[in-house]
């Protein structure tokens, strides 16, 4: 099936490893062009140089009100167009109820809500019949997961404002969708496994839980990603894919 990804334009944030870069990696690799950013200089040079010419990478945080303007202005400048953007981030500070600090919450209500709804919001302003904004959110939209109560408590409402702008947008042809990651092998994942007393035990556990019996590939959930965001999906909007082997539990 040919997605028709060939040089559409796409902005990715926090895609100098992880989701975010798995995404654009399937993007590329399928023929679009990407905008990609990280906070890290260096992180963000070498993931846009590995992409190859397709890719031009940008240093900028989700949590600065002026990110959108640029990302979207340089994807104008350097690949003549703008026709969709995906919206990863870092994950918030895990921590149960009595752990996270107002800090904390404050910092992930910047970055990974309000910074989510900045990006939208301006993508939608510049985007035509045909563009496509996507959100990376988490399991926690359905089922909170324990010790990722920041998370449980942020992305529901993502997902919410996400429902909301697609009724919006979709008179115009514009498609909103989210996708749910559940345990992909990224760093992030390793860092909360890590967490745990016994790592090792901790994933053979979770992995124990998930139908297919083990954790995602991050190119897997790129795969996910590209399609969403590519015109071969164009009938699909205001959706949450659940990109888990199966660990949701209802339908
Ligand atoms: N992996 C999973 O299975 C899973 C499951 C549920 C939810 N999620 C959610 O999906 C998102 C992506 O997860 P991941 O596994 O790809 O995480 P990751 O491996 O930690 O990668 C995060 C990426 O985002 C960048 N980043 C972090 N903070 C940023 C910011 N404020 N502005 C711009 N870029 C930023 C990072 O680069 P710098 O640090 O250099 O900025 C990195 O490129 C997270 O929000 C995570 O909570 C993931």
């Amino acid at each position: 099936m040919d997605l028709g990804l060939k040089d559409r334009v796409y902005v990715v944030t926090g895609a100098t490893r992880g989701l975010g870069n798995a995404a654009a990696r399937a993007l590329v690799a399928d023929g679009a062009k990407v905008v990609i950013t990280g906070r890290d200089e260096k992180s963000v040079a070498d993931a846009a140089s590995a992409l190859g010419p397709n890719a031009l990478g940008m240093a900028a945080d989700n949590a600065e009100p002026d990110v959108a303007a640029r990302l979207i202005a340089t994807a104008r400048e350097h690949f003549g167009g703008f026709d969709g953007i995906l919206v990863s981030v870092g994950g918030p500070a895990p921590g149960f109820v009595a752990d996270n600090t107002d800090e904390q919450w404050q910092a992930a209500f910047e970055s990974v809500f309000l910074g989510a709804v900045r990006l939208a919001r301006a993508a939608a302003g510049e985007l035509d019949a045909g563009g496509v904004i996507g959100f990376v959110l988490s399991g926690s939209v359905h089922e909170p997961i324990p010790g990722l109560t920041i998370s449980n408590g942020l992305r529901p409402g993502l997902a919410g404002f996400a429902k909301s702008l697609s009724d919006e947008l979709g008179p115009r042809g514009i498609r909103v969708v989210g996708l749910l990651p559940a345990r992909i092998d990224t760093d992030r994942v390793r860092e909360l496994d890590g967490l745990s007393a016994d790592p090792e035990a901790t994933r053979a556990a979770n992995e124990s839980r998930i139908p297919l019996r083990r954790y995602g590939k991050p190119d897997e959930f790129g795969r996910a990603a590209a399609f969403l965001l590519s015109p071969a999906a164009s009938y699909l909007t205001g959706i949450m894919l659940p990109v888990d082997g199966g660990m949701r539990h209802g339908f």
